[in-house]
């Protein structure tokens, strides 16, 4: 046997056969690959770190000649590998090699090693998100067999001439690189390529078709987000079969003619968005590719609703968001017989031509008409209707009844807006609801019914008032549930405890009264994340087990998920919860919440007693504020496992005793404030506690060290030496810790948002992509 023989000199080797052998011979029989075949694909895994690979999914993207036993194809499960393709990789032994696709692993700062050449029978190659840099090297024009190449998400440079060789390419897609130059002219003349993807590059014009006696068959061209300089519309109006065109967001220094595009008679798909588009053209009523059914136009910096739509009897999607459109929402928009989805968000639109009915019998899906400057009464909605926003307008007079008798609504969202008059009575089938800030008085109707399809409600910022209705209990798939700043007047909603998904309550700044502590064991809400009820007037203590079994606080999110916490997401909407967070004392109004934030506030309440223990067992919590309540006793020395807190509020207490040395062992923990209680001793030292301000300790007679100006010296004698050794090594540990943390970004240092903060020690892409939090302002 192979392994026995070998055995003598690569012992390594032969613990590879013992750990593998069974399932190798099973494969080989399954594969119909010969045995060095086998062994060149296992030493090319070996050439990686490939912890994380399944063995078995490894083997059953291998693909063998039945005849000769030599491989042919090879898709490798994503993430597999990490690690750098060397050129004497084993992946160039495989010489009759036809599929090949490694994407989505992370061959991060390999460059395309030159023994491509090798694989001179490749007809797909496939290397997208893999991290890869440096030029395509000369060798790739040897793989004139190749129908369908891939180098997408990479960062690749330099020009790519050498794809004139390739004539035999249908899809070729090199979006989201760094390669500069121009198109090859031949490029687009090559006789069977259908799709060229070259979006998100650094391609300067100009674009050349050439006259070519054989006509190209190019149906999907994507040009957007690179940096065209010359004339490009010219030669691609010449393409006549497309039907898909993106020309987004080309930073081109001419207004685009529309009527350039009407010898594209096919054309069923344009994205403009981020041109400038020419007046005259958007002016004109027709010379527009007749067939479109997309158009894509944000960012256009359009002032008039172009008439040309007008004669798009297929068009199903229209996108005119941020433009500076403005007066009235023509009536002949509704009546384009196939249209479904718009988005009018982020103009000055102020109005509707028409009755109130206009939109009634329009065919309209999704309608976005946030972001806009619309007064007076709603316009009665679309029988059809999924999606309707109206965020952030002018609305005034009482929410239509339409919404209540529109089966297919899955969204709701009319926040801030001056709606008035009371909450329908008919929200249990919609998914989500939001109608935050508005005026909306009376209670919430008791109208859940059991079959409720409920997931976020949120009534915040009205003038509600009575009871919490206990029909709520009917939405088991609620998530997300906020009555902040109304005026309701209840006991806390134990009985919300049911809800299997409930991951968010908010009842700040309200009516709420009575003990916080069901009357036996803990509060356990099985997947309750934010707990926010502060400024009510409950009361009574926390019993001892009162944290045990909160199991969302204490399971860690995986940080590289889904990023910001919301419900409801189809392929082009998406819809997140807006919180308001606090941090350093100020509230501010958040759109997006990172999905692992986990956070308790019970401040300016009447509650008493003891801090429990059991607060140790939020392994995940991030922000804690009990302040301006009546708790007593010390501060638990539990806190040292909260070990993600970055905020932690406990002032305007009657706490006593000292501050835990635990505390400065959090080493996330931005902000802490203990003032106004009735602490005394120490400090605890640590550049995280010593680096707040002075208020966070003031109020507190018996407190000393920094940053208090008062000295422990002569009344606190230190402990014995060996003891402070061990903490000065342990606080040295976590300076450098955080030195790394500082070095992230600023936020730290000049304190903004809290949502900053918490991105503050994510892998930078997170920063990155988490940027400023986009306020709603009002
Ligand atoms: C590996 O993948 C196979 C098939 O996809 C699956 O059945 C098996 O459970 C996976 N094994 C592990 C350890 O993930
Ligand atoms: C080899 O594969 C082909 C097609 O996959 C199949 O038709 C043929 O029967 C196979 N031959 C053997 C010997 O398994
Ligand atoms: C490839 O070359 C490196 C040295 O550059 C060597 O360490 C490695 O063993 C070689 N790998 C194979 C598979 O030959
Ligand atoms: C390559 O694999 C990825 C990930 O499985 C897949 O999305 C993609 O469609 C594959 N490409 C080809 C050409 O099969
Ligand atoms: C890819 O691997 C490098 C080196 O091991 C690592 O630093 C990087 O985080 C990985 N990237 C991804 C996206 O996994
Ligand atoms: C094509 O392959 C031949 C033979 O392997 C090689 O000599 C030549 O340099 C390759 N051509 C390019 C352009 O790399
Ligand atoms: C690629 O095309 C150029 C010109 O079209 C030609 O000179 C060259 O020999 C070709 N290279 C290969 C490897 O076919
Ligand atoms: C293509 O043909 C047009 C006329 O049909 C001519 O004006 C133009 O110069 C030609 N371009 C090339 C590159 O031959
Ligand atoms: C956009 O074009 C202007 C000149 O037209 C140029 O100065 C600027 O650098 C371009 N922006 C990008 C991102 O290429
Ligand atoms: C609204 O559109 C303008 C461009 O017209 C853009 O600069 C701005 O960021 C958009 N605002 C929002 C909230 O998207
Ligand atoms: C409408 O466009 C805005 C801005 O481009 C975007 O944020 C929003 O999600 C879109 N709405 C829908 C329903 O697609
Ligand atoms: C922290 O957790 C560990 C293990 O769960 C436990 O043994 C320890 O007592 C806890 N520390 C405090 C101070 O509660």
């Amino acid at each position: 046997m192979m392994c026995e023989s070998r055995l003598r000199f690569h012992s390594l080797l032969f613990l590879y056969c013992v750990i593998f052998a069974s399932s190798f011979f099973l494969m080989i029989n399954a594969l119909a690959c010969s045995h060095d075949q086998i062994q060149a694909l296992l030493q090319f895994k070996n050439e990686f770190d490939s912890h994380g690979c399944n063995q078995s999914d490894y083997f059953n993207g291998v693909l063998c000649d039945n005849t000769t036993g030599l491989v042919t194809k090879l898709q490798l499960p994503i993430g597999c590998f990490t690690g750098i393709l060397k050129q004497n990789s084993s992946l160039f032994r495989f010489h009759h090699l036809r599929f090949l696709n490694l994407s989505h692993n992370n061959f991060t700062s390999s460059s395309l090693p030159f023994e491509f050449n090798n694989l001179k029978t490749l007809e797909v190659l496939s290397l997208s998100s893999n991290g890869f840099i440096g030029q395509v090297p000369s060798s790739f024009s040897n793989l004139t067999f190749l129908t369908h190449l891939d180098l997408s998400h990479n960062e690749l440079t330099g020009s790519f001439q050498l794809v004139q060789n390739l004539t035999k390419l249908f899809i070729l897609d090199l979006s989201y690189n760094h390669f500069s130059g121009n198109i090859p002219s031949s490029l687009l003349a090559t006789p069977f390529l259908s799709r060229l993807d070259l979006r998100g590059n650094h391609l300067t014009g100009p674009v050349e078709v050439p006259n070519s006696s054989s006509p190209s068959s190019l149906e999907h061209l994507f040009l957007g987000r690179n940096h065209f300089q010359g004339q490009i519309l010219e030669p691609i109006s010449k393409l006549k079969t497309l039907k898909d065109l993106d020309l987004s967001f080309l930073n081109i220094s001419y207004a685009i003619d529309l009527r350039l595009f009407s010898s594209l008679k096919y054309l069923l798909n344009l994205e403009l968005s981020g041109n400038v588009l020419s007046a005259t053209s958007l002016s004109s009523d027709s010379d527009i590719p007749p067939k479109l059914y997309r158009l894509m136009m944000k960012n256009c910096n359009i002032r008039e609703v172009p008439k040309f739509l007008k004669t798009l009897k297929n068009l199903e999607r229209l996108d005119i968001s941020n433009n500076r459109l403005k007066g009235k929402v023509p009536g002949w928009l509704w009546s384009l017989p196939r249209l479904s989805i718009v988005n009018l968000s982020n103009n000055s639109f102020n109005g509707f031509d028409g009755s109130e009915d206009i939109l009634r019998n329009s065919s309209v899906t999704m309608l976005d008409f946030s972001l806009n400057a619309f007064t007076g009464s709603l316009p009665i909605l679309p029988l059809l209707i999924k999606l309707f926003s109206a965020w952030n307008n002018s609305f005034t007079g009482d929410i239509p009844l339409s919404v209540c008798n529109r089966g297919s609504l899955e969204v709701l969202d009319l926040s801030y807006n001056n709606f008035s008059g009371s909450v329908p009575q008919c929200l249990s089938k919609v998914r989500m609801v939001n109608l935050r800030k508005n005026n909306l008085q009376g209670t919430l109707p008791d109208t859940f019914y059991t079959d409720s399809l409920l997931q976020t409600l949120d009534v915040g910022y009205n003038e509600l008032s009575g009871n919490l209705p206990r029909s709520l209990v009917n939405c088991s798939f609620l998530k997300f549930l906020s009555v902040e700043h109304n005026n309701i007047k209840d006991m806390f909603p134990f009985w919300l405890k049911v809800l299997p998904d409930l991951q968010v309550l908010n009842l700040r700044s309200n009516s709420f009264y009575g003990p916080i502590s069901p009357p036996q064991g803990s509060l356990a809400f099985p997947e309750l994340r934010i707990l926010e009820i502060s400024d009510n007037s409950f009361t009574g203590s926390l019993s001892p087990d009162y944290f045990v079994n909160w199991s969302a606080s204490t399971s860690k999110i995986n940080r590289d998920g889904q990023l910001y916490m919301g419900d409801y997401k189809n392929a082009l909407y998406q819809y997140f919860y807006t919180l308001d967070l606090q941090y350093k004392g100020l509230y501010m109004e958040h759109e997006k919440v990172l999905t692992f934030y986990v956070a308790i506030d019970l401040s300016a309440n009447g509650i008493g007693g003891k801090i429990p223990e059991s607060i140790g067992l939020l392994t995940a919590l991030i922000a804690l504020n009990l302040s301006n309540n009546a708790f007593t006793g010390q501060i638990p020395m539990s806190f040292a496992n909260v070990t993600e807190l970055e905020s932690l509020d406990l002032s305007g207490n009657k706490l006593s005793g000292k501050v835990p040395q635990e505390l400065g062992t959090l080493s996330f923990l931005a902000f802490i404030n203990v003032s106004h209680n009735q602490l005394k001793g120490e400090i605890p030292k640590g550049t995280q506690i010593t680096g707040q301000p002075v208020s966070s300790f003031e109020g507190n007679a018996g407190l000393c060290g920094l940053p208090l100006e008062e000295s422990c010296f002569g009344t606190n004698t230190p402990p014995i030496q060996w003891k402070r050794q061990e903490e000065d090594e342990e606080e040295e540990e976590v300076l450098n810790r955080k030195a790394v943390l500082i070095g992230y970004g600023p936020g730290l240092l000049f304190g903004l948002a809290i949502g900053h903060v918490i991105a503050l020690y994510k892998p930078k892409w997170l920063v990155k992509i988490f940027g400023p939090n986009r306020l709603r302002n009002h």
